[in-house]
């Protein structure tokens, strides 16, 4: 019998994710090794500060601070680019490519901002591109959606994308804790991107939804066609209320296609969801993903979506199909390689056909007429009120007005805001919250 053929990975970053690496390949080396058939080299490994003291020990020999020299290495098959950020990122990821190797990616951003780029010089030059760790942690979304569900158009997908952010959700609904001692416990965790604003704004969940509606609808679909809210206004009082109404409050992307019409909406939101919802149940790092497909139906995924192992166990599964590639040749990975849908003519929803009922918290003066002032603003702009909760406010002299609206649509709600922030007898930026009337 010949000797397995050996694989020589570089890894480009050896924080959270690439220590994870790291860590999990040395352990189940053997194990590993004997599913996918080769042997796999943990060749070089790229940091930008090679004194940091790091949980993993890599001998000098392996380490370099230009993540090009290795992109660039004829002897290496494999880089993963584990540094994040959108520039030297995606300079390793083109020239990889170009070589007609096989990257692997846990970069989100630079997915969402580069994609069509990036697909486009792996066609070109034979390279291959797996990106499974992008989105959902450690849960397998991606394969999911291209290989298991490759039958089925999606009318709608929706859930939770982002752990830090339902960390922090939990921990503010569970434990009455500050939102700013969450959050430095989401970094200490290595939950948080290296600029956390792209969590709590809303922008890594747009950047995975991004990835998911190019699997799923065949379209890169830019950040600034989205809504993207973050969670960085909501208040334990908002968290109240919601359970008084029925609810729990999650921040969720929601990529939504009409079929019939060929509209499609990618959204970010906070978003109150029916407390008897699974996903309204998801507690912690937790990531959960409900897809309808016009085949299969509804199918749900849940597990860990941030922080060192789950990543990692993503990025070696990437690894593996890579390795396996390898070995076998481009046949063996025929779904895995099939990327999306070719591009379709679906266009985006316009504001007015984008559909919800919605919570609006207003901190008003507590004066005759305020009600009946912001009623008859809601009504010029055919918002029907369903119910509405007057709490004291912190400050003397006003009210927290919490109303929830009947079916309305972003066109109206956003006039309507518009006007209710002219209000002399409106203290704060009011806040707009959606409720997702998903039952499954
Ligand atoms: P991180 O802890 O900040 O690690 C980044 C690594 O990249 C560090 O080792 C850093 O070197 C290295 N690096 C940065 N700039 C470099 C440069 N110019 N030259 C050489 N090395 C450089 O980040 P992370 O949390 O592991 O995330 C890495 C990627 O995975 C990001 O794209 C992130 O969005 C994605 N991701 C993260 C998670 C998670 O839970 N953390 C989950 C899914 C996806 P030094 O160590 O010397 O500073
Ligand atoms: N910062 C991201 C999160 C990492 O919290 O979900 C996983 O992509």
């Amino acid at each position: 019998m010949s000797a397995p053929m050996t694989v020589n990975i570089g890894l480009c970053g050896l924080g959270t994710v690439g220590q994870g690496v790291w860590k999990h390949i040395s352990a189940n080396r053997a194990d590993l090794e004997s599913r996918v058939g080769v042997k796999l080299n943990l060749a070089r490994v790229a940091v930008r500060n090679p004194r940091k003291a790091r949980a993993v020990a890599i001998p000098a020999t392996k380490l370099t601070t230009d993540p090009l020299a290795i992109a660039n290495d004829p002897d290496i098959q494999i880089v993963c680019e584990l540094m994040g950020g959108t520039t030297l990122a995606r300079q390793v990821t083109l020239a990889a490519l170009r070589r007609g190797k096989i990257v692997v990616s846990a970069n989100k951003a630079l997915i969402c901002k580069h994609g069509a780029e990036i697909f486009a010089a792996a066609q070109k030059h034979g390279g291959h591109f797996f990106f499974e760790a992008s989105v959902a942690g450690g849960i397998p979304i991606i394969k999911a959606l291209r290989e298991g569900l490759v039958a089925n158009r999606f009318p709608r997908i929706y859930g939770i994308l982002n752990g830090t952010c339902n960390y922090i959700l939990t921990q503010m609904e569970d434990r009455d804790a500050p939102y700013a001692s969450v959050l430095a416990d989401a970094k200490r965790l290595g939950y948080a991107e290296a600029d956390e604003s792209l969590d709590v704004d809303g922008w890594d969940t747009a950047h995975k939804a991004s990835v998911l509606a190019w699997l799923a609808h065949g379209v890169w679909v830019k950040t600034d066609d989205m809504i993207v809210e973050g969670i960085s206004r909501i208040t334990p009082a908002d968290f109240k209320n919601a359970v008084t109404l029925g609810f729990g409050i999650k921040l969720l992307a929601v990529i939504t296609r009409d079929l019939a019409r060929n509209e499609l909406c990618v959204r970010v939101h906070p978003t109150l969801l029916p407390e008897g919802n699974v996903i309204a149940n998801v507690s912690g790092v937790f990531n959960a993903i409900s897809v309808t497909g016009d085949v299969v139906g509804t199918t749900l995924y849940s597990g860990r979506g941030a922080g060192q192992d789950a990543t990692a166990s993503a990025v070696i599964g990437d690894i593996a199909d890579a390795a396996a590639l390898l070995k076998h040749g481009k046949g063996a990975h025929l779904i895995g390689e099939a990327t999306a849908p070719a591009r379709d003519e679906s266009r985006l929803a316009p504001p007015e056909k984008i559909h919800c009922r919605y919570y609006l918290r207003l901190t008003v003066k507590d004066q005759p007429g305020v009600l009946a002032r912001v009623a008859s603003v809601m009504a010029k702009h055919h918002v029907s009120i369903a119910s509405v909760i007057q709490n004291p406010a912190e400050r003397p002299g006003a009210a927290s007005l919490v109303l929830t609206t009947h079916e309305s649509n972003e066109r109206a709600m956003g006039a309507t805001l518009k006007r209710l922030r002219g209000l002399a007898s409106v203290l704060d930026d009011p806040l707009l919250l959606r409720i997702g009337d998903f039952n499954d």
